[in-house]
């Protein structure tokens, strides 16, 4: 905690990606974090992929339409490295350089447990395209909301009411098992970036969860300030 304090330029903000499958309660926890930093006068931006910026959003609408799957996953994740790369460019970093504490809902994460433990796109693919769009940006810290697959499409479902599931939404029972699957392995192979975070609980319980990682990983306690 020390050494990332150390190394991080004065007065930069703090980037903080939420990842996990639909209906995981990402949405829901960014909104009361946020609050909560608020609350604390912290400047705060919240932002979503795919999305978060007016280019990006046109390519999340092509992609949550479903036109991405036509064009295959290859082509797919062309298209969401084009939208984080408008997105990274006109919000995430000039946000981060005034200070802001930046919630993001969905980030490379998802490129590499949807397009890539599920879609089969090959990691060099995807690790160059991660090299274009967003260089050396890296979360500070990355929270992984886990919870059984089938709690998170009940979720997703009522808060859908009668609408069609969206391009993801829509898959089988066993794809949204790999991908719970996929989240968890990236969280055991980052262990410095991310923390999994037990979701199957009412929304303020997951909440303290989330502020207690947060307050251990990214907040210096008075020993970690002297000892910087
Ligand atoms: N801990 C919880 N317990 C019960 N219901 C919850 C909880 N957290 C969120 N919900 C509800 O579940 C639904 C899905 O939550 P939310 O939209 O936050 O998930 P999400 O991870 O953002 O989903 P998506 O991947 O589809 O964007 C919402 O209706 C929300 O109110
Ligand atoms: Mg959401």
């Amino acid at each position: 905690m020390v050494e990332r304090a150390a190394q991080r330029p004065s007065g930069r903000g703090r980037f903080i990606t939420f990842e996990g499958g639909e209906g995981a309660g990402k949405s829901t926890q960014i909104k009361k974090l946020a609050d909560r930093l608020k609350a604390a006068r912290m400047r705060t931006v919240v932002t979503r992929e795919p999305g978060g910026s007016p280019g990006a959003e046109i390519m999340r609408h092509l992609v949550l339409s479903g036109m991405g799957k036509l064009l295959g996953p290859e082509a797919e994740t062309l298209l969401f490295a084009a939208a984080r790369d408008d997105h990274v460019r006109t919000v995430i970093e000039p946000a981060l350089n005034q200070g802001a504490w930046v919630l993001c809902d969905r980030f490379y994460d998802s490129t590499r447990a949807y397009q890539g433990s599920l879609g089969s796109v090959p990691l060099g693919l995807i690790n160059a395209m991660q090299r274009v769009t967003i260089g050396e940006l890296k979360p500070d810290l990355t929270i992984i909301l886990d919870l059984p697959v089938e709690i998170g499409l009940q979720r997703a479902a009522l808060r859908r009411g009668g609408s069609t599931p969206d391009r993801f939404e829509g898959e089988t029972l066993s794809f949204h098992q790999s991908l719970r699957e996929a989240f968890r392995k990236i969280a055991t192979d980052n262990p410095d970036r991310c923390v999994l975070i037990d979701a199957d609980a009412d929304a303020d319980t997951v909440a303290g969860r989330i502020w207690t990682a947060l307050r251990d990983r990214l907040l210096p306690t008075p020993a970690s300030v002297v000892s910087a």
